[in-house]
């Protein structure tokens, strides 16, 4: 039992920690911890310390060798827990020096029981739902034997065309922050060494969300300021949450493959940022150096990854094949890799695998818990944005029949949406099956038809019998959207239409005159402009999960009310993008005024003033629903906008708050969002940004004070020529519920 020595050193450390240092536990800790990881780091050979850095995927066909030869760091990808065991088992008790796994797996969503894709969760607004589903998901995930996941995902993105857009919070950095900071508190819990917890690891550093014409893996060219503006924020945010680990990005950003890229990694994350947690490449994205054109082979991409602190790599070999050479020619020095040794040993020792290497075990908890399922089903139901209601939602009491039609009304894997490894389809709760059930406890009848076998079928199965269904119906409700494949990792799309003939489906469905509830779940924003009109309401549900059904089918028939708000901004076509809502002003702002439509252009016109200002001729300049919109079924005023003080120094705290009233008919949540602007800068600044946000559930009639306290400190930006700067000058603030209206305030900042 090679292991078992720091399993002692273990008790020993807790015992004192516990008993000799009541306030100064985190540096004491950590103190220990260190020495800790110097002892085992002398006792190292330069192989094994090489091999710490290295993270071997679970089909890697001399993985059992590996492990009890010391040479392997970390795995991934070993879904079958008896198996991750015993690979732990030979690392702890048959490796020389005994030092536990790293055991990888995208946990990206829920691990059995499966939330809401991310872009639904930040579609929640809800910080707390969002940190407990990570929570419920690092315990199913520890009970398996995994101690990392390789969340969340932080990667700004304006463009929906990018597959991985599902996987982020959408377009505004201080969500992706938030929610991400959230996700990190969720996983990691109070304690890592908490059998309960694991580490999370923040990706992708940086700026994979900007890949050009959101093609995945694309280029990345992004001025200075807006990496540091728009992209890195949210990594400040996770890093000040405790996130353990960062995952590098398959892109080059200007220039430099995000994987060797020196200057982000070494000068700003490490030595400008102080970060000491572990750094770790994406799949092959350090031997891809090569393949970019940057290293002109695997050992210089080594070397370069050497230089940036990456310290480990993932699936490819370079470290281990180049690093003893390198040291040899005195290009690496040996001490370069004692760092990052240090930084993995460390994680490990924080995550407490050294006393416990295999997780929860057996017997705890159970996966897909009654509590677990009723938190996703809690964060299905908060992520759906209504984004349009005439008056057919919720079901009213008069209807007794509904045709339920669509290719996702019914489709278990589906509803999960992309990145769910370890869910299985066969514990989903689907739309239809919980309308039905709904339906037989209350004397509905359902029609249902498929229609199209996927969202991309071309033809629609049984028009006759579907018309025939409508028609005898009082209502429909369509499930239209998108198939989990058609987002995700790789799976960008140049047309992000309603695919397939389901622009057909909503037109012949509609055509008998009755009601038509539309539920779109999809991995991104899709464009249904030309089928909106036919919709005479709309429920946004993204891919909701294993309990979309009951989710949607509490919303449906009014037990209770949407609440979601978009968090990012709906095209309506996609040559719109990027159309985002914290954009600049431009020298020529567009106004209705000044918009000509092309089919107002006079057809004997040669030269025409057409406004000249930054306008689609054919699309104007209006996205099809703000980023921050979302109905309910209430209605809510804002009233009162108050500054607690209008003129303010750096440094000082604005109060800002406002009276929210529900003057609808039924309890419902609003969100009250916090936007500013900076009118004048030494650069130029966004026309809003969001800068904080609170969900309010409020019973009808019911009114309450909302109150925003902001350090004016964060109201700065990044100058490249000055560093962080927060500057004098006339500020506006915005009160609302989008990020289109809401009411205005004026304060000024001195000097
Ligand atoms: C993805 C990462 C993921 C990794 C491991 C890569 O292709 O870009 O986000 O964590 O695979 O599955």
């Amino acid at each position: 039992m090679k292991g078992l020595p720091y399993k002692l050193t273990g008790i020993l450390l807790l015992a004192f920690v516990l008993f000799s240092c009541a306030g100064n536990y985190a540096s004491e800790y950590e103190k220990q911890r260190d020495q800790k990881v110097e002892t085992l780091l002398q006792e190292m050979t330069l192989e094994e310390k090489i091999g710490q850095l290295m993270q071997k995927n679970g089909e890697f066909p001399q993985l059992r060798e590996y492990i009890e030869d010391g040479l392997v760091g970390s795995i991934l990808n070993v879904p079958d827990p008896k198996r991750v065991y015993e690979l732990q088992r030979l690392a702890v008790e048959e490796s020389r020096l005994g030092i536990p796994l790293l055991v990888g797996r995208d946990v990206i969503h829920g691990f059995k029981t499966i939330f809401p894709i991310p872009l639904g969760q930040a579609a929640s607004w809800n910080v707390d739902l969002v940190e407990d589903g990570a929570r419920i998901a690092a315990i199913e995930a520890a009970s398996q034997g995994i101690n990392w996941t390789f969340a969340p995902m932080i990667d700004v993105t304006r463009d929906p065309r990018w597959g991985r857009i599902a996987e982020s919070f959408g377009e505004d950095p201080f969500l992706n922050g938030v929610f991400g900071a959230a996700m990190v508190r969720g996983f990691q819990g109070d304690d890592l060494s908490n059998p309960n917890t694991i580490a999370a690891c923040a990706k992708h550093y940086a700026a994979y969300g900007w890949a050009e014409g959101g093609r995945d893996y694309n280029t990345a060219n992004i001025p200075e300021s807006e990496l540091h503006n728009v992209v890195l924020p949210p990594f400040k945010m996770i890093i000040d949450a405790g996130a353990a680990s960062i995952m590098t990005a398959f892109n080059e950003i200007n220039g430099i493959p995000a994987t060797g890229h020196v200057p982000l990694m070494r000068d700003l994350l490490r030595q400008e940022w102080g970060y000491e947690g572990v750094v770790l490449s994406d799949w092959r994205s350090l031997e891809q150096l090569v393949i970019h054109g940057y290293s002109p082979n695997e050992k210089e991409a080594t070397y370069e990854g050497m230089q940036a602190t990456l310290d480990m790599e993932m699936v490819s070999t370079g470290y281990e094949t180049y690093l003893p050479e390198l040291i040899e020619e005195g290009r690496i020095d040996e001490s370069q890799i004692d760092d990052a040794v240090r930084r993995i040993l460390g994680m490990k020792f924080d995550l407490g695998l050294f006393e416990n290497p295999y997780g929860l075990g057996e017997d705890f908890p159970e996966l897909l818990h009654p509590s677990h399922l009723e938190a996703s089903r809690q964060m299905a139901i908060e992520s759906v944005v209504m984004l349009k209601n005439e008056d057919v939602l919720p079901v009213p009491e008069h209807v007794r029949s509904i045709a339920v039609i669509g290719p996702l009304a019914d489709a278990p894997h589906d509803q999960m949406g992309t990145w769910v490894f370890d869910g299985e389809k066969e514990h989903s709760v689907t739309p239809l099956q919980s309308i039905r059930e709904f339906a037989g406890d209350n004397g509905l009848e359902v029609y249902y038809h498929r229609a199209l076998q996927l969202s991309r079928s071309k033809e629609i199965t049984n028009a006759d019998a579907i018309l025939r269904d409508v028609n005898r119906a009082d209502m429909v409700l369509l499930f239209l959207g998108e198939e989990s494949i058609l987002s995700g990792e790789a799976h960008s799309l140049a047309n992000i239409d309603l695919q397939g003939a389901q622009e057909e489906l909503v037109e012949l469905v509609s055509g008998p005159g009755k009601p038509v509830a539309a539920v779109i779940m999809a991995g991104r924003p899709v464009t249904f402009e030309k089928a909106e009109p036919y919709m005479d309401a709309v429920l946004y549900a993204w891919h909701p999960g294993t309990m979309a059904g009951p989710a949607l089918t509490d919303i449906i028939f009014g037990k209770v009310s949407p609440s979601g708000k978009l968090p990012v901004t709906f095209p309506r076509h996609v040559g719109q993008i990027p159309i985002y809502y914290n954009h600049k002003n431009t020298g020529k702002p567009p106004s209705y005024e000044s918009w000509v439509h092309i089919d107002d252009i006079p057809e004997e016109a040669v030269q025409y003033s057409l406004g000249n200002t930054a306008h689609y001729l054919d699309y104007g300049f209006e996205p099809m629903y703000p980023f921050g919109f979302g109905l309910t079924y209430s209605s809510f005023e804002l009233e009162n906008p108050e500054l607690e003080n209008p003129t303010l120094q750096v440094g000082d705290t604005l109060r800002a708050s406002v009276v929210l009233q529900n003057t609808g008919d039924v309890e419902a949540a609003e969100v009250v969002q916090l936007y500013t602007r900076q009118l004048f800068g030494s650069l130029t600044r966004p026309v809003k940004e969001l800068r904080d946000f609170k969900k309010i559930v409020l019973e009808p009639g019911q009114s309450r004070e909302v109150v925003f306290e902001i350090n004016t400190q964060d109201l700065g930006f990044h100058n490249p020529d000055k560093g962080f700067v927060t500057e004098p000058g006339d500020y506006h603030l915005w009160l609302g519920t989008d990020s289109r209206d809401g009411l205005k305030k004026e304060f000024e900042i001195t000097r």
